[in-house]
């Protein structure tokens, strides 16, 4: 079977495929091999030659036989599939670290020199490690093509590791429930040779370019997964035109007020994001960003705003 030659993409595609083949091949024997003694039967055995029921009654070497031949098989199930999994948990102490954290709907990576970066960009045949984190509800990082998949777990730090063996490109999905967009919770991860991922790495400037500082800080925040830039309605409201708009919002007490969206509501809405929900979107899905953005950040974000008319 091919998949049982292929090196793979990741250094787990092989223990992993392997494991699965062998269930699979189990699985199918068992099918195939049960399906065809049921269908022998009900031709063998049916009324018209067999008007009579004979009882049979107790077979030790047949219930020996049954008993020792299925925990073979599942030992042996065992035996791929812990071959294949506990390389997963033995992290290399020389792997690269980088640091993930989830949040809806959005991946973010930051490398040890402090570069962040929405994909993952990992230099090829060597050791990473993903330090896992969420900032609010539980995620799970899931990259098919390397065959593995850990749980991003708020409150703890879940570590995964692998070794990106061809060059290229793979997604990156979301496999835990967890919201209305977690469909869109998808990245990439980009394999490179070593010296290209070096130089990619020692660039830092290059991030956000020449974009509007404001900007950067909305798009490293992931602001945009809730908050659209072109006035389309996603879970929150729109950036488009939101400077000097009358809201109609409702405060804590539960009452309808209208606000003026200047600087200050900015800040309460980024700030205590729960205390004025705008009416028509739900309470509770934004986290406090007091923590993650800090006052100079909050200022270049507003003033990004009000370009947004
Ligand atoms: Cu994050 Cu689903």
């Amino acid at each position: 079977m091919n998949i049982l030659l292929s090196s793979g993409a990741s250094n787990f595609v092989r223990g992993v495929d392997t494991s699965f083949a062998v269930i699979l091949g189990i699985s199918l024997f068992f099918l195939i091999g049960i399906t065809g003694v049921m269908i022998y039967f009900v031709i063998r055995y049916r009324k018209r030659h067999h008007p009579e029921a004979s009882q049979i009654r107790g077979n030790n070497k047949l219930e020996i036989i049954w008993t020792v031949i299925p925990t073979l098989l599942v030992l042996v199930m065992f035996w791929y599939g812990w071959t294949g999994y506990r390389p997963m948990r033995n992290i290399p102490a020389d792997a690269i670290p980088i640091k993930v954290t989830a949040q809806m709907w959005s991946w973010n990576f930051e490398y040890a020199n402090g570069k962040v970066s929405d994909s993952l960009v990992v230099p090829l045949n060597q050791a990473v490690k993903l330090d896992l984190f969420s900032r609010d509800v539980l995620h799970s990082l899931y990259i098919p093509a390397f065959r593995i998949k850990e749980d991003v777990v708020p409150g703890k730090n879940n570590k995964m590791w692998f070794i990106g063996q061809e060059e290229g490109s793979y997604d990156i999905l979301c496999a835990e429930y967890c919201g209305l967009r977690h469909a869109y919770m998808l990245s990439k991860v980009v394999v490179i040779p070593e010296q290209e991922y070096y130089e990619w790495l020692a660039d830092t400037t290059s991030v956000g370019g020449d974009e509007h500082p404001g900007l950067t800080v909305i798009k490293t925040n992931a602001c945009i997964s809730c908050h659209s830039l072109d006035g389309s309605r996603l879970v929150g409201p729109s950036f488009r035109g939101i400077w000097g708009r009358r809201e109609q919002v409702v405060n804590p007490e539960g009452e309808e007020i209208t606000v003026t969206v200047d600087g200050d509501y900015i800040r309460r809405a980024i700030y205590e994001p729960n205390a004025e929900v705008v009416k028509g979107y739900n309470k509770g899905l934004m986290i406090s960003y007091k923590e993650l953005i800090s006052e100079e950040e909050l200022t270049r974000l507003t003033e990004y705003l009000q370009t947004l008319q």
